[in-house]
């Protein structure tokens, strides 16, 4: 998701999520997104070593975690997503073949205890319901397992930004629901995944350049005091 604030002369259509990342699965690669600069600089350092461990990118799209998994020497990467459209693109990178599942996030086709990182990257304000999904994680860890799970900050909703992107001439903004960390982190508990680490880091240096580079410094301006996305980073309960 690219952010767009309100505007008062352009109203966004909704579109499904389906739809929408349809339309913007051949573009979604194209501009750099501050967003998931953002999150691959703080969750890039609190990655575990991945050497030997099996990795699942949940809701991968084009593979942007799933090249990095394989990059940090995972014995096996594997990626869904819901979308033929991103999965299409995550092909055209050869080392992702023979990886890649179209699936629905709440229904994850892997059997149980066998993922020991699970990453689940800006999915989470898709899902209406997220129940499914975090039992649906905590099932297919493994004892040792850990998973990053990472979305747009809630306080975002409140500041008017939305989850759209220009296709054509017209700006589509995709369904989205807005869920609090303190839902997300009790879902997960009630399914047997206990919270290690949080973050919720702000705006750096090298998103405001992405800013900048797209004319758009002011937007920049008015919210680098606040947090732009979360992580948050659990286990399975029973691991001791
Ligand atoms: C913002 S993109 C993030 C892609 C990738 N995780 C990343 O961070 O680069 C959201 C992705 O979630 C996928 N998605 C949405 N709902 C889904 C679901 N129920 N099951 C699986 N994937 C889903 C979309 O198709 C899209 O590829």
């Amino acid at each position: 998701m690219n952010l767009a604030q309100r505007s008062r002369t352009i109203e966004p259509r909704r579109v499904s999520v389906r739809e929408g990342y349809a339309l913007w699965a051949a573009s979604y690669d194209r501009c750099p997104n501050p967003l998931l600069v953002l999150e691959e600089r703080v969750m890039e350092a609190r990655l575990p070593t991945v050497v030997n461990r099996r990795g699942l990118d949940v809701a991968c799209g084009t593979g942007r975690w799933m090249n990095r998994l394989i990059a940090r020497g995972a014995a096996s990467v594997f990626g869904l997503d819901l979308s033929p459209q991103m999965l299409g693109c995550a092909l055209r990178n050869d080392s992702l073949h023979g990886r890649l599942l179209q699936a629905d996030c709440r229904q994850i086709p892997i059997l149980s205890g066998t993922i020991d990182l699970a990453l689940c990257s800006f999915v989470a304000g898709y899902l209406e319901d997220l129940k499914s999904l975090m039992r649906e994680l905590s099932r297919i860890l493994s004892p040792r397992a850990e998973i990053f799970l990472s979305d747009v900050h809630p306080s975002c909703h409140s500041r008017g930004w939305k989850r759209a992107f220009r296709h054509e001439n017209q700006v589509l903004e995709i369904e989205n629901t807005r869920h609090s960390i303190a839902e997300i982190v009790y879902l997960g508990e009630a399914s047997g995944l206990r919270l290690v680490g949080q973050a919720e880091p702000h705006w750096g240096e090298r998103e405001r350049r992405i800013f900048e580079a797209a004319g758009k410094i002011r937007l920049y301006e008015g919210n680098c005091n606040e947090p732009a996305i979360f992580i948050l980073q659990f286990r399975p309960f029973r691991m001791r």
